[in-house]
């Protein structure tokens, strides 16, 4: 570990989170030929060993921390072991091998290892990488991988976000599949893992997706955000929703979800439109479904679209009370880390109020718990599932 550049922080380190800032990192120590994502050992203001981390003095996140002991090896045999204790909370704790054959193996720094996912979808491992550093160890990270789920192929990407950021590629292999399929709950999903959105499955929506079905008997359902179909086909196989439709602006989303409709034998209408036009023409035909489903995209980044997030998350929810049945429910998500449950409650009361409505909120949930929070690390808490009654006042 000897050869490994040393780089000194301002001050002690007292908390566990994995992130150092750049404007932590004490100038005079940074190595100067150190690779941008270059594996450092990191020690105190005082010369104390805090660990081993990655290196990116070029970008906020100047250090992730790998580990706390400075002479753990940082090879296929560490990530095995990570990946082997969060395979056991997924297997034997949460038992989500009964639920289906996919689930997030890793949820970044919750999973300790910051900048890292891993999710197993049906016969496929999908890694999505958020750091450049982690992209030098993709030999590693495979290896571990390959030898944990022999059999399953491992597809390694970066998230196009950080990437840019970060300033990293990831290059496909000519031989990776672009597709695969999970069963979740018995319901089938092909996945497209090169043109599908984020890691080509929202597994975070699992629990939501299951208690919808519970609440959908006999009634009509609008999913709008619907993507490759996750909330409209529970709803419509395991909950027996009288009428099911679904709406997304993405093209291929909408013919992923149509074949998921066929290969579930379900009756669900899938139609691609913009979520505005399609609720105003909801409004104009009186057409008002009894469950509506609410899940767009991160509307906030970060903290500077903060305030723009929430005026759309306010725009979207007013018209969706609108459209909403007298009496009927509505589940309303947001996946944008930098808008707090606070914050989006705070938006549901205002746009209840705005349309003169009463919502009786029946559960605040978030993501699946095989997306855990780190308790030092807010940023691994970020899905937010409002399930409510609505009324008119
Ligand atoms: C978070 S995903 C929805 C995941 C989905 N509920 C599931 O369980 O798989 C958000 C979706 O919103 C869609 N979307 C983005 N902007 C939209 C718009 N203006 N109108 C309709 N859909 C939109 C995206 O194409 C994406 O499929």
């Amino acid at each position: 570990m000897s050869a490994l550049p040393t780089v000194r922080l301002k001050g002690r380190l007292n908390s566990p989170h994995p992130w150092v800032w750049r404007t932590r990192l004490e100038a005079s120590s940074l190595p100067r030929r150190a690779e941008p994502g270059a594996l450092v050992r990191v020690v105190d203001g005082a010369g104390e060993p805090v660990g081993l981390g990655l290196l990116h003095p070029h970008v906020s996140i100047g250090l992730r921390l790998l580990t706390r002991d400075p002479a753990e090896a940082i090879d296929a045999a560490f990530f095995r072991r990570r990946f082997e204790a969060a395979r056991r909370l997924r297997e034997d704790v949460l038992r989500l091998g009964e639920v289906g054959d996919a689930y997030r193996l890793m949820h970044g720094e919750a999973d300790g290892i910051s900048g890292l996912v891993v999710d197993v979808l049906g016969e496929v491992v999908r890694v999505d990488l958020f750091a450049r550093g982690l992209a030098r160890f993709q030999d590693e990270l495979r290896a571990a991988l390959e030898a944990l789920y022999p059999g399953k192929s491992v597809v390694v990407r970066a998230d196009a976000h950080s990437a840019d950021v970060e300033g990293f590629r990831v290059r496909p292999r000519p031989d990776d599949p672009t597709r695969t399929e999970v069963t979740e709950h018995g319901v089938r999903f092909e996945v497209d893992l090169r043109e599908g959105h984020k890691t080509g499955f929202f597994l975070d929506q699992r629990e939501n997706r299951d208690f919808l079905a519970r609440l959908v008997r006999g009634r009509s359902l609008l999913d709008v955000h619907c993507y490759t179909g996750g909330f409209s086909l529970h709803a419509a196989v395991r909950g027996e929703a009288r009428q099911v439709v679904g709406v997304d602006i993405d093209e291929k989303a909408i013919a992923v979800a149509k074949r998921n409709a066929k290969r579930n034998q379900a009756r669900v209408r899938f139609v691609r439109a913009d979520a505005f036009p399609y609720l105003r023409d909801c409004l104009r035909r009186g057409e008002r479904p009894e469950v509506l489903v609410l899940d767009p995209p991160k509307l906030a980044r970060g903290r500077k679209e903060r305030a723009e997030g929430l005026r759309v998350y306010g725009d979207l929810n007013r018209l969706g009370l609108e459209v909403v049945a007298e009496g009927g429910l509505l589940l309303t998500c947001s996946c944008s880390g930098a808008v707090s449950e606070e914050d989006f409650l705070d938006v549901l009361r205002r746009s209840a109020a705005r349309t003169r409505k009463e919502l009786t909120v029946l559960r605040v949930a978030g993501a699946a718990a095989d997306h855990p929070v780190g308790l030092h690390v807010p940023e691994t808490r970020y899905l937010k599932a409002v399930f409510a009654r609505v009324r008119s006042l």
